[in-house]
């Protein structure tokens, strides 16, 4: 086995004025790792992976893909390094159909026999690579054509997970995944993430206050308590209530 982390974060810093939102804080992802960022509201996970994910600068600290140190300025550098973000019910528009949401600000051009004057976005291609992707991750739509408003929470978020996907992301991060769906479709998209990583090799980091979804999905958990790492387990050696009191800081 591999043993160098697909992603390893060190000594990372980011102050929002006085607030120190993520204070020294480092960690690794393996390949094929699933691991859960916890934390009380306001612990700093969201700013942990938004910084990761390119969305804001970090102060200081460093970060490493495959070993290598990674220069992520903004949510395009994040995704060539194959860091893709998942957020609930973001980053879909609406009134446009699952393929060209797929395809959102990388259509796919096609230019005619008249050369560079016409350019086509090519459809065909992007219907076709979208039934693929969905295929591919049993993601049922019963009409690729119909526009996203017509989708459930769920297939929102496949739709969401497919594109991520397609784009060659090989570490994912769902924040908050199962945020305001139902519980068939909080079954499916757990299901899904499982699947990401046992049949397509994806490395994950799952943001979640859902404790239950925690311990089902992932190997090792990261407790974040005002912008500090507080604890880190391997799932198999700990427990729900270990897991709630270091979040509270009620072992202390
Ligand atoms: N853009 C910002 N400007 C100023 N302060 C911010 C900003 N974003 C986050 N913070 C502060 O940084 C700290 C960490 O916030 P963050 O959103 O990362 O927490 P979180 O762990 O994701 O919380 P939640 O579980 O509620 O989503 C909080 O004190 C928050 O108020
Ligand atoms: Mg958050």
């Amino acid at each position: 086995m591999n043993n160098t982390p697909i992603l390893e974060v060190k000594n990372l810093y980011k102050y929002f004025g006085g607030i120190k939102a993520v204070d020294n804080f480092s960690f690794k992802l393996y390949e094929k790792e699933i691991i859960a960022i916890v934390g009380d509201n306001g612990a700093g996970k969201s700013t942990l992976i938004k910084i990761i994910s390119g969305v804001y600068k970090k102060d200081s600290g460093e970060i490493f893909v495959n070993g290598t140190e990674a220069n992520i300025n903004n949510p395009n550098a994040a995704k060539k390094y194959g860091i893709e973000t998942v957020h609930q019910d973001q980053g879909l528009i609406p009134i446009l159909n699952a393929s060209l949401n797929l395809f959102l600000g990388r259509e796919k051009i096609r230019e005619s026999f008249l050369g560079k004057i016409f350019k086509f976005v090519d459809y065909n291609f992007m219907n076709k690579e979208t039934r693929k992707t969905l295929n591919k991750l049993n993601i049922e739509l019963k009409d690729i054509n119909l526009p996203v408003y017509n989708l459930s929470g769920g297939q929102r978020q496949a739709v969401i997970i497919g594109r991520a996907v397609y784009w060659g992301g090989r570490i994912l991060i769902f924040d908050e995944p199962t945020n305001n769906l139902g519980v068939k479709q909080e079954r499916k998209v757990i299901d899904l993430i499982k699947r990401l990583r046992n049949e397509l090799g994806i490395s994950i980091i799952v943001i979640s206050h859902n404790i239950a979804h925690v311990f089902e999905l992932v190997d090792r958990i990261i407790v974040l308590r005002n912008g500090k790492k507080v604890g880190e387990r391997i799932k198999d050696k700990t427990n729900t209530n270990e897991i709630v009191s270091i979040i509270t800081g009620a072992e202390a």
